[in-house]
């Protein structure tokens, strides 16, 4: 993914330098740390957020964007990774520690007829695609090429993408125009629009966590927002993310086709998760509710016994006692007839 943050800033060529690699094969995701050795950290993105896991953190206020594109295109690349769209730093976040400016946004997919293709799991549900949108820490430093070496220096939102019944309007803004961007290298201008339009409707629900780039360099400076919420988008538009891209250049003979640019899940290792919003009832599985009834019912059962068995117990003995004093007292009434005190 993040490669495509050597793009950022200036119009250089859309293909990254440095040393290849892969999701699949010679060069895929096992083999990363050889090249890069951040992708063998133990703060990885992405990660499997076990929802009833997440620690709510009522502190965390909502994700606001902020600010106009103030121009009138942006730039849409195949960098031979994913479908990288270059954002002005005028787009800016708030809600965060610090803030922030958009750098670009990209998407991570499957292949044509499989459900999975998102990065981030949730509750080991994969979703058919995830965006990533890219900011880094303006206050700190000049650029996301600069911020992405520094902890804290990246923030991501990652929306995970389902389908639906109808086609989302502003993500056609970009998927009507990735036949312009085939093979690898290639680039094309396209009308701006509001970009905050392809977030979810509710920017307060989110998870958050400490992790790192999800390609290589895999640096681990990214302060990620995850939300709730999926945003909906059509088979159809899914199929235009799946099925249009090559991971090749033009030039080259073999044609490969730019399908499942996702990373497996990460250790979360001891990293905290937390959630925006407090634990409900939903965050309970099925199982868990089988398992909390099945325990109330049986320490219920395990309760209910004790008693009766020391009821059982406490009746016998008085029943002794009983005895026991009335054998006393008639004994008494025999042989004592003394004056009382
Ligand atoms: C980012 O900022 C650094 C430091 O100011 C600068 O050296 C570098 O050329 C910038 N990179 C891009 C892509 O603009
Ligand atoms: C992320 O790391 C920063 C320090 O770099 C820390 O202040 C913050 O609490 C961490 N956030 C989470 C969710 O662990």
């Amino acid at each position: 993914m993040l490669r495509a943050l050597l793009l950022l800033g200036g119009l250089a060529p859309a293909l990254p330098a440095g040393p290849h690699w892969a999701y699949e094969g010679p060069h895929g995701q096992q083999h990363w740390p050889e090249g890069h050795p951040a992708c063998g950290g133990r703060a990885q993105s992405p990660i499997d957020i076990r929802t009833q896991w997440a620690q709510p953190d009522p502190s965390l206020p909502p994700i606001r964007p902020v600010g106009q594109p103030g121009t009138p295109a942006f730039t849409l690349s195949n960098n031979g990774h994913t479908a990288v769209l270059a954002l002005p730093p005028s787009l800016r976040l708030q809600g965060l520690p610090r803030s922030f400016a958009a750098a670009q946004l990209h998407f991570h997919w499957g292949r044509p007829g499989h459900a999975g293709g998102a990065e981030h799991l949730l509750d080991g549900h994969r979703a058919p695609a995830e965006m990533h949108v890219v900011h880094y820490d303006a206050e700190r430093y000049t650029n996301a090429s600069e911020a992405q070496h520094h902890a804290g220096g990246l923030a991501v939102l990652g929306v995970l993408l389902e389908v639906g019944a109808d086609p989302h309007p502003t993500y056609d803004n970009i998927l009507s125009h990735l036949g312009s961007i085939r093979y690898a290298g290639q680039t094309t201008a396209i009308p701006s629009f509001s970009v905050q339009d392809l977030l979810p409707p509710r920017l307060d629900l989110y998870y958050r966590y400490n992790g790192s780039l999800t390609t290589p360099p895999c640096f681990q400076s990214v302060l990620w927002t995850l939300f709730q919420q999926p945003v909906r988008i059509s088979l159809a538009q899914l199929e235009q993310l799946q099925g249009t891209l090559y991971t090749t250049t033009a030039a080259e003979p073999e044609p490969q086709r730019l399908v499942d640019n996702f990373r497996v899940p990460q250790e979360l290792n001891q990293r905290l998760v937390l959630s925006s919003f407090p634990r409900g009832p939903e965050g309970y599985s099925t199982g868990e509710v089988i398992a909390i009834i099945f325990g109330t019912i049986s320490s219920c059962l395990g309760l209910f016994l004790a008693i009766h068995f020391v009821a059982k117990r406490m009746r016998a003995r008085r029943a002794q006692d009983q005895d026991v004093v009335f054998k006393a007292s008639s004994h008494r009434t025999h042989s004592d007839d003394g004056p009382r005190p």
